[in-house]
């Protein structure tokens, strides 16, 4: 089980690349089982749940290729609907594979994706859609058994804008017989992407980015080529840890559009920012960031998947502050990691009122979930003393190289 090894040393500064966006990925190799054509994405994470996802497809009769970051998928010999439980499990987002596989093939067999660390993760969203469009679903043995000749168009609003559920959607209704009017969306940006890339499949769609997309559905998608846009969460990870560290770094690769929320808590919180098209450049002058208070929502409010990081800042931070959790029932593991390093959380319900401290302490503390991976990163690097972090094949499978990248950054870190 790989172990990292941290000692606190000062300031990161420096330049670093993000890779592509784990959470634009996913749905993207998803929507090549929509077309017999071959789909060629560049600029692919290398993270353990993207590795996941394409052993599946292989297992399904996908021809994957890869070479870097580049990737080529051809669905035309997919011969199975059954995603099982095994390969769910270790990768929920599988479940992205329900509407296209019930679209194309008119028949989907896939796990329950069950719960994880975070919360029980509930699908309901994504079924209730597809029955709109005229699905038959059965729930059996663990398994949704979907059945439609072909899906039909519908008018269908989401209860919560579930992101995984209106890619879902979106990707079933690109072939469904007639319109579709999705309401109540998520608008991540990954969504917006995910329409871009099925237009260029040849769907028609409307209403890419806002709450409300239309999709007229066709007879069938042609393959295209596309490029995973940068991932925006490991981006806010780098700048959460050079707050952290009262360093100096910039951002290469990345797009300073999808996280405009977290960069204006970065300002509250004291720290200088330049943006450029595809660069963000933090500056805190080596000054101690001012605690912010955090409060978690669909986009375009602050995005859950940075509340770990910003527990980690607020506990070094001058002052006290409140983070509310208010997606996931269960996102706070960290705080317990992070108390064992000495940092002043306590807990009330969704809320945690975090005291800041001028250090924390190194401590062998433990990894529960990918993004509390990160957050006891980031305040292992602003510690005294030396961390030893347990369990990070958990950070591995959303981050590529993280330590090799931090140590570029004049981290001491390594991995063991
Ligand atoms: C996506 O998960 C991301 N995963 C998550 O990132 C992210 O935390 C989450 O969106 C929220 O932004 C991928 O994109 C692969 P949701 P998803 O459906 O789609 C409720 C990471 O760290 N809900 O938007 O599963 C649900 O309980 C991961 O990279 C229903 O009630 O999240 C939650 O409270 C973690 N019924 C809320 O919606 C449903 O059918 C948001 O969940 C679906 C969701």
């Amino acid at each position: 089980m790989d172990k990292i090894l941290i000692t606190g040393n000062g300031p990161l500064q420096g330049e670093v690349s993000v890779a592509g966006a784990k959470n634009a990925a996913l749905p993207i190799i998803a929507a090549s089982m929509l077309s017999a054509d071959p789909l060629h994405i560049s600029n692919v994470p290398g993270v353990r749940d993207i590795n996941t996802v394409l052993q599946l497809m292989s297992l399904l009769g996908a021809t994957v290729e890869r070479s870097g970051t580049d990737l080529s998928i051809d669905c035309a010999k997919v011969s199975s609907v059954h995603v099982p439980y095994e390969h769910v499990k270790t990768i929920r987002a599988s479940i992205l594979l329900l509407g296209p596989l019930l679209a194309r093939f008119g028949e989907a067999d896939v796990s329950l994706p069950g719960g994880c660390a975070i919360g029980t993760r509930p699908v309901n969203e994504h079924i209730a859609g597809l029955e709109a469009m005229g699905a038959d679903i059965q729930i059996e043995g663990g398994y949704i058994k979907a059945k439609a000749d072909r899906l039909c168009g519908a008018h269908f609003t989401l209860d919560v804008p579930s992101v995984t559920a209106t890619e879902n959607l979106l990707m079933a209704a690109a072939l469904a017989d007639g319109v579709t009017k999705l309401e109540n969306c998520a608008l991540e940006p990954e969504i917006a992407d995910l329409t871009g890339l099925l237009t260029s499949m040849g769907a028609i769609i409307s209403g890419a980015g806002t709450g409300t997309i239309t999709i007229e559905g066709v007879k069938q998608l042609h393959g295209a080529t596309h490029k995973v846009p940068p991932d925006r969460i490991e981006t806010g990870t780098f700048l959460a840890a050079a707050a952290a560290t009262r360093g100096d770094i910039r951002v290469l690769n990345t797009n300073p559009d999808f996280l405009h929320h977290v960069l204006g808590k970065l300002e509250q919180a004291g720290a200088r920012l330049q943006l450029g098209p595809d660069w963000i450049q933090i500056d805190t002058g080596g000054k101690r960031c001012q605690a912010v208070n955090i409060h978690t929502a669909p986009h375009p409010a602050f995005p859950t998947d940075m509340q770990a990081q910003f527990m980690a800042l607020n506990a070094v931070a001058e002052g006290s502050s409140t983070v509310v959790e208010n997606i996931f029932e269960n996102r706070f593991m960290h705080v317990a990691e992070l108390q064992r390093m000495g940092a002043d959380i306590e807990l009330q319900g969704h809320t945690a009122i975090v005291q800041g401290r001028e250090r924390l302490q190194g401590a062998p503390v433990m990894a529960t979930d990918l993004r509390a991976s990160a957050s006891l990163i980031i305040a292992a690097l602003a510690a005294d003393g030396e961390t030893t972090i347990d369990r990070v094949y958990h950070l591995d499978r959303g981050y590529a190289n993280i330590d090799t990248k931090l140590a570029d950054l004049g981290a001491k870190i390594t991995r063991v």
